[in-house]
Formats: C-alpha cells, structure tokens, sequence
C-alpha cells in the first residue's frame, strides 16, 4: 500500500504544502516518471482501485484535463466529468453540489474562476479532497511541473534564479510559491499596476525557506539579467479578453524575443505553462530552440498530478 506523511487535505494552493512536502511529492513524481514504463506492473498501478474522482471544468483545458484523465486511469482510479452548467451556474447551492458529489467521490478536480468558490466547495465537503485545476488567483498544478521540470535538470532548486516576465497572474503566483519553498531566488518583471498583490507577495516571503529570495523589477531586463531561467505566460489570462489589445501594448517590451534571452544566463532555459501565442509573449525563435523546456514542463503535468493525487488518496 502507498503511504504519504502529507498533513494538507486539499491542493488548493502551493502554500497548502510545507517545503518539505513539496519536495516528497516532485521526488514522488519523479519516480512515477521512472516506472511508467512498467504500466500495469508499476507498484501505484491501482493505487487508487475503487476510488472515483470527479473532474468539473469551467474553463477551456488541453493540458490540465488529459493528464489528470490519464493519470488517474494509470492509477487504476475512475473519473467522471461533472458538466460545469449544472454544478456552477445557479441551478442549485454550491454548497448542495459539493455534499453531493463527496457521497460518491473520494476527490475533485476543478478549473474555475474565484479561487474564493473552492475554499467554499472544500469547506462544505470535508470528506472530499479538493484539487485546484486553474483559479483566476492560482495555478498550483503547473507549478508543480515546472519545478520537477528544473529539479530534475538541476537536483536543486537552491541557489538557482527564476525570472517571469511579463503578467503577474495565477501563473506567476504559484510559481513564485514553490520557487520560494524549494530556496530558489525568484524575479517578478512586470509592468506598473500588473505585479501580484503586495498581500501575495508577503505571504510568500513568510514562506520562504533560507536563502529564497523574491524580487519585484519594472524592467524587464533587470528581471533576467543572470537568471537560469526566463518564464512567461500570456498576457491576457482567461477572463480578461475585454483587456486584451490595452494589454498587447503595455506588455510589448516584455516580449521574450532572443535579445531578452541573452541576457539572461548564457545556458538558460526558457520556460511557458501554454497555450502560447506565438510573436506576443514569446517569439517562434526562443519557444522552438533548444533552451526552450516547454514540452518537458508539459510531460511532467502528468507525473506531478500523479503525485498529488497519490499523496492526497493513496495513503
Ligand atoms: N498550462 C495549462 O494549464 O494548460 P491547459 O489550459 O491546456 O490545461
């Protein structure tokens, strides 16, 4: 049987794990990683026999929704897609959905806007385990992968500068969570009036583990000057297309093009969570070259959200 040490119930947020369970589950998934090869004879390969999971999806996902389908299957788990027009509209209480489904699952995963209405599912539900698949607010699933993406290459985290550019979103959030768990220096370049709140930014420092750092920057290129790693997103996140060509121009000067790249580290990566848009946040030359992990950033959804259904449900 799989057992975990995890204290948290949900993943609603990164900092629902300590740095310490962060790094058990990205060295979880790197094992997972190492034994999918094995399919059905993989040790997990029903750990989660029995148990169902619902996924209930409010927002258009490619990445976030194949993996969590496959991964549970690999974990000999069931899924079920709950129609978000039923669940999230006004047709009955939340709260009424959420002691519903907790009858009949043993977790959920959900994509939605306020990260306000999860808190709310998982307090209604205190039996079910609430996974967070994309808030307005946070994106902890991708920082997951990301981290694993750069653990793996590097073995630690620590001593190591991140820098995103460009939205300070759900995206830059989560990342900045875990980078600040794992000790890594992580650089905010974003425009004036478009950084995480200064709340956000203070709750991360007090999570801070010796000798993480977290810096804001206006300029762009003060962000990745000497970074490891560039990571943007898009500039306009979902919810926020009314905004879309008033941000095209205030974002403009945070394109990652090649002349931002060289600023950075002569052997950093360039890092996107996609989808991406192509000769706005990042040109074809940066996505397409060889520092670019984004396909291994997108693998490794799979392995992490493995993990964190293991570490939620398996023990
Ligand atoms: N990065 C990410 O969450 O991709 P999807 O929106 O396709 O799930």
């Amino acid at each position: 049987m799989f057992r975990t040490t995890c204290l948290t119930r949900n993943f609603l947020s990164i900092l629902d794990l300590d740095p310490g369970e962060l790094e058990a589950v990205l060295a979880l998934a790197a094992r997972l990683k190492q034994e999918r090869g094995l399919g059905w004879q993989a040790p997990t390969s029903r750990a989660l026999a029995g148990q169902h999971v619902a996924l209930l999806f409010e927002k258009p996902s490619l990445r976030t929704r194949c993996t969590f389908e496959i991964g549970i299957h690999e974990l000999g788990g069931e899924y079920l897609h709950v129609p978000h027009e039923v669940a999230l509209r006004d047709r009955e209480k939340l709260s009424d959905v959420a002691q519903n489904l907790e009858l009949w699952v043993s977790a959920i995963v959900i994509r939605t806007f306020a990260q306000q209405r999860l808190a709310a599912f998982a307090a209604a539900a205190p039996r079910l385990r609430v996974i967070n698949a994309l808030t307005n607010e946070q994106h902890p699933c991708q920082a997951l992968g990301d981290w694993l993406t750069l653990v793996e290459r590097w073995g630690s985290a620590k001593d190591r500068t991140i820098a995103f550019v460009g939205d300070g979103n759900n995206v830059a959030r989560s990342l900045m969570e875990a980078g600040a768990l794992l000790g890594a220096t992580v650089h905010l370049g974003c425009p004036d009036g478009y950084h995480l709140p200064e709340r956000v930014l203070e709750q991360a420092r007090a999570a801070t583990s010796p000798r993480a750092e977290i810096r804001t920057f206006i300029d762009p290129a003060e962000a990745v000057r000497g970074a490891d790693v560039v990571y943007t997103d898009t500039w306009t996140s979902m919810g926020f297309e009314a905004e879309a060509e008033e941000r095209r121009q205030t974002f403009a000067p945070y394109q990652v093009n090649a002349r931002l790249m060289s600023l950075a580290r002569p052997e950093a990566l360039f890092m996107h969570c996609l989808p991406a848009h192509r000769g706005e946040e990042v040109t074809d030359e940066v996505i397409d070259s060889s520092a670019s992990a984004v396909l291994d950033q997108s693998e490794n959804r799979l392995h992490t959200q493995k993990a964190i259904l293991l570490t939620l449900m398996g023990g």
